[in-house]
């Protein structure tokens, strides 16, 4: 997946995108993620890309040609990576849960989805991280100062996202946000696919705890049933865990997961017991 972040702080995304797990995935050629600095397609001596917004009130403004030609210039990049015929590393799902790298051409030539990060976009979630993720390109916009002139996010964006119901100085850090959290469901950007899928938020249910040695902590033992080399029992443990912890933190989850009949009935003993 090629990720393509049009932005005035590109060594800012750079630098928060190239370590760890993101980092290891795009020196594997599993994901590519480039920053193009909008400054570079200023069209003044200066190379100001902001101006005042007409009719007057605060601020300045991101003036549309700069994000325009900026835009341009990353979709004319990926229509000469295709008509090139030159392959991109998708990773495929093979039948022992790894991944494989296989080579791909897009027959079609397709828009790439533009993401302009915005307080007034629709809230990110796990949902739409996954939707997101099987798109081979993905262009995310960051804004600056009051925002962007409207005429050129008319024009080219597809998807209005915000992170949360709180207002940031730019789009660069809801933009690092996307990515991590979309590029870890690439298949093989994980080495082990199994726990993107059985976390926080898959099935609307929280995480149940973790443990690592020591046994004993600060007087704390671990639960004894994690010891017990029952696997069975563990899952189940792991289940409940999962359900009481969401009924306590994220009751407007809790009220969207799923029971099964035999859960309904032993979450009803442990409520009534932990009322008690
Ligand atoms: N830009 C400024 N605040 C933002 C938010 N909460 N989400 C996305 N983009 C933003």
């Amino acid at each position: 997946m090629n990720f393509h972040i049009l932005t005035l702080f590109p060594d800012m995304v750079m630098n928060g995108l190239n370590t760890s797990i993101i980092g290891r995935a795009v020196n594997a050629g599993l994901l590519s993620i480039e920053a193009v600095n909008i400054r570079d397609y200023a069209f003044n001596k200066h190379q100001s890309v902001d101006d005042y917004p007409y009719g007057g009130g605060a601020g300045m403004l991101m003036q549309a040609e700069p994000v325009y030609l900026a835009y341009e210039a990353v979709t004319e990049k990926i229509r000469r990576r295709e008509a090139d015929g030159q392959t991109t590393s998708i990773p495929q799902e093979v039948p022992d849960g790894q991944a494989a790298v296989v080579s791909q051409t897009s027959p079609v030539e397709k828009k790439p989805r533009v993401v302009y990060l915005s307080p007034q976009g629709d809230v990110f979630s796990q949902k739409m991280a996954e939707e997101l993720s099987r798109e081979e390109d993905l262009i995310l916009l960051c804004g600056h100062y009051e925002g962007i002139d409207e005429r050129v996010l008319e024009e080219i964006v597809t998807d209005y996202v915000s992170i949360g119901d709180y207002v940031l100085t730019g789009g660069e850090l809801p933009a690092m946000v996307m990515v991590d959290a979309i590029s870890r469901l690439v298949p093989g950007v994980l080495h082990n696919d199994v726990s993107a899928e059985f976390e926080s938020f898959q099935d609307n249910l929280l995480e149940y705890p973790q443990y690592s040695r020591p046994e004993e902590w600060h007087g704390k033992k671990v639960p004894p049933v994690l010891l017990s080399g029952h696997h069975a029992n563990i899952e189940k443990w792991r289940r409940e865990q999962s359900i009481i912890r969401t009924y306590e933190r994220r009751p407007d989850l809790f009220e969207k997961c799923e029971l099964t009949k035999k859960e309904e009935k032993w979450f009803q003993e442990w409520r009534d017991n932990s009322a008690i």
